[in-house]
């Protein structure tokens, strides 16, 4: 089954194809740049970005993969939750693609398919216990198969990427700051008692990260002389050794904090679950970074979990996660109509699929064949 996949959920405008879940070619306009100098995404900007970039992207996609509209068995669109207007000019190109080649829709959960990222190529034992970190989300969910997600945990504020972003705006980073801490914090051994890790003293699942961007707010206010002096450019290259050691000890600390406080969450995820996790899951942009890379690995290690971590570009929103999710969809028979309204952040995505004959069946892709 070959699935077209859109993304436009916040800064990232993207498109790709997978055949029966393998990645074909994604086409990715980043809008970093654009809202670097903000300190966070401009929702205006973002959706009027997505609507200048969408139509040349595809026209790369098809003229690069010598693939058409006609080859395609379904168009699956990130539906939410994400930027309201961002969504719109996803949802409109998809509906559009659909209505003028007479293909299936499926709407997709971005968060789903943040998760599916990490099982692309893999054959994942299920339960699963998977860890969404992202711009807007962290949550620690149970998948007892690719197509049932169990929120167990999530944030009750700010989400870990939040955290990372406003700690860098703090630094007078660029937007988004979380890789500048990862970078600048790399081979630093952290102070352990510099930040709190948040909201452990509890029984449950759930995360809050505000106290902690605070904390790293009142601290730079305190040594102002840690601010770096002129922001460097968005999506330049990091050395870190050419920054300050006060800074890159802050930057570990901060890595520390977050990547501490997601392991105690996940080691009483997997002592309290009811059925034990045959493998580990974590994605979304936050998953690459190196501290909370490492803690999983370790974590998989000592509890004998398989891991299953995408690699660092598909971790970060992309629209292979949306079209092998809509793979997954697909073949299960699971559709929208043209009805299919966009979730906007806060709001659950529904499960309001039509269930149908599976796609793609007995559709033969000539190039596979012989000669
Ligand atoms: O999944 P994503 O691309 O978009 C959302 O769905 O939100 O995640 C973006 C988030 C941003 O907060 C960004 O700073 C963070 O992921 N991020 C990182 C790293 N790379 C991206 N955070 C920490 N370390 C990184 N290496
Ligand atoms: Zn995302």
């Amino acid at each position: 089954m070959l699935c077209l996949g859109i993304e436009t959920s916040c800064d990232e405008t993207a498109v790709a194809l997978c055949d029966d879940g393998r990645p074909v070619l994604e086409k990715l306009a980043s809008q970093a740049g654009l809202h670097a100098v903000y300190g966070g995404v401009v929702p205006e900007l973002a959706s009027r970005e997505h609507l200048r970039r969408m139509g040349p992207l595809l026209q790369a996609l098809w003229a690069e993969s010598g693939r058409t509209m006609a080859d395609v068995d379904a168009v699956a669109v990130a539906r939410g939750p994400g930027l309201l207007g961002s969504l719109l000019v996803g949802l409109a190109a998809a509906k559009g693609l659909c209505l003028g080649a007479g293909k299936p829709l499926i709407g997709v959960d971005h968060l789903h398919a943040h998760l599916m990222a990490a099982t692309l190529g893999h054959a994942v034992a299920y339960p699963a216990l998977g860890l969404l970190v992202s711009g807007g989300h962290t949550q620690i969910v149970s998948l007892a198969s690719p197509l049932e997600m169990t929120v167990l945990g999530r944030t009750i504020d700010d989400a870990a990427g939040e955290a990372f972003d406003k700690a860098a705006k703090s630094l007078n980073l660029p937007y988004p700051g979380g890789v500048y801490i990862d970078v600048l914090g790399r081979g630093i051994a952290p102070d352990r008692s510099l930040f709190p890790r948040p909201y452990l003293d509890n029984e449950h699942l759930d995360f809050s990260f505000s106290g902690l961007k605070t904390a790293v707010a009142t601290y730079v206010a305190a040594n102002p002389g840690l601010r770096v002096a002129a922001m460097p450019e968005s999506g330049g290259p990091i050395d870190p050794e050419s920054w300050p050691m006060d800074l890159r000890v802050v930057c570990a600390s901060i890595n520390f904090a977050i990547a501490d406080t997601l392991r105690v969450k996940l080691e009483r995820a997997l002592t309290t679950a009811s059925r034990r996790p045959a493998s580990l899951l974590a994605a979304g942009g936050v998953a690459a970074n190196g501290p909370i890379r490492a803690m999983l690995a370790e974590l998989a290690v000592r509890r004998r979990l398989p891991l299953f971590l995408p690699e660092p570009a598909l971790c970060a929103d992309n629209a292979t996660m949306v079209a092998a999710t809509g793979c997954l969809l697909g073949r299960a028979g699971l559709t929208h109509d043209l009805t299919l309204a966009p979730i906007p952040r806060g709001r659950k995505v529904p499960w309001d699929y039509q269930a149908g004959a599976p796609l793609g069946r007995g559709s033969v892709d000539s190039r596979s064949l012989p000669q």
